[in-house]
This record gives structure tokens, sequence and C-alpha cells, in this order.
């Protein structure tokens, strides 16, 4: 990871677990999937990878089809393992959106995403993941 980096998931789910006290493989769990939704137009098939990796059968998908599936892959295993799926569950409220966005955009992390991560691009994913 120090090598690769990590991507969107992680830049905002350290403001998120610390305002929120909410552990840190659990937020990125609960992001991962929103943020790989709103990215996956820009890398296709990398995420049709995940798919296969993740035991999907993507014979006959196109490449967004396929990393569609990857979507929804880690959506099955994160619910199959508790991981709330909604970040309301932990008290998030909207009006707190400017300042965890603020704390979020000094992250490499959201320059390291398939698409690079902005303030406008985060305020979607948190309202998805809301
Ligand atoms: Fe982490």
């Amino acid at each position: 990871m120090t090598n690769t980096r990590l991507g969107g998931a992680h830049g905002l789910a350290h403001p998120l677990g610390y305002r929120y006290h909410i552990p840190h493989g659990v937020v990125c769990g609960l992001l991962l999937p929103y943020v790989m939704e709103y990215s996956l137009e820009y890398a296709p098939d990398k995420y049709a990878q995940v798919a296969r990796l993740l035991g999907v059968d993507t014979e006959g998908m196109s490449a967004n089809e396929a990393g569609r599936q990857a979507v929804e892959a880690v959506r099955r295993v994160t619910g199959r393992i508790g991981i709330p799926n909604r970040l309301r569950v932990f008290g998030v409220k909207t009006q707190d959106f400017p300042a965890l966005i603020e704390k979020s955009l000094p992250s490499g992390n959201l320059k390291n995403n398939p698409k690079r991560l902005v303030a406008d691009d985060l305020l979607v994913i948190l309202q998805r993941a809301l």
C-alpha cells in the first residue's frame, strides 16, 4: 500500500473515522463500493479485473458491465461481514460534509484514485453514501 498508494475511500475514511469514531476498516469498507461506483468509468478494465479476481464470471460482459459486478461483489462481501452500507448509521450529517471534505482534500489518496477526486466529487460520494 505504501508503494502503490490508496484511493478515494481512504481519503475520506480518515476524517470520518476521527469525527464519528468509526473503526478504520469499517469506514473504508463502507465507502469502497461508493468510490468504486463513482470511479468505474475512469478505469473499467481494472474494475473488470477486480470482478474476475472476486470470482465473478464476466464472460460476454463489456468492461463497464464487468466493472459494475466488482462493485456489487464488494457490496456482497461488506454486507456479509456486517459493515453498514450507510454513513447515517454512525450519525453522519449533511451539514458536516463541508468540514469533512476540507479535511479530506490534502490526502494524497484522492490524487491516486482512478478519477482524481476534488471537492465536488467528494460531495457526490458522501451524499450517495449517507
Ligand atoms: Fe487505511
